[in-house]
């Protein structure tokens, strides 16, 4: 799928072999704004809350899913040429069963 973002994500094949790569871009000061350094909290607290609904959605598909966390963040920032305030938090393969046994 994504040969270099696989290399970003210290070659792991699942981001390479997966149908399609989510990554969830985080822009912290949306949230702090409003919440102030609580707010940092709360975009980890969404970010799970979102990819666990990856999960249970690819479930229900009878997909697999993975999440990645081990990454180059300066990588996958310009591979995907984010925003100074943007944050990549995690990266999330998702495809048939086979990809990730
Ligand atoms: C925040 C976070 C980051 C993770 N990063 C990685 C990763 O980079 N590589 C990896 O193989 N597993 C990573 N994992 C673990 C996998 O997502 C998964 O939970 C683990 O492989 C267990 O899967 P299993 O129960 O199907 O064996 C991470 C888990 C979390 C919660």
């Amino acid at each position: 799928m994504s040969p270099g973002l696989c290399a970003a994500a210290v070659n792991q094949e699942c981001v390479e072999d997966g149908a399609t790569v989510l990554v969830f871009v985080a822009v912290y000061e949306r949230t702090t704004q409003k919440y102030s350094e609580r707010g940092v909290r709360h975009v980890h607290m969404e970010v799970g809350h979102a990819a666990q609904n990856v999960y249970l959605q690819a479930v229900s598909l009878g997909l697999g899913a993975v999440v990645v966390g081990a990454f180059d963040d300066d990588e996958v920032e310009r591979l995907l040429q984010m925003e100074d305030d943007e944050w990549a938090l995690c990266i999330m393969p998702v495809g048939g069963v086979s990809f990730f046994s």
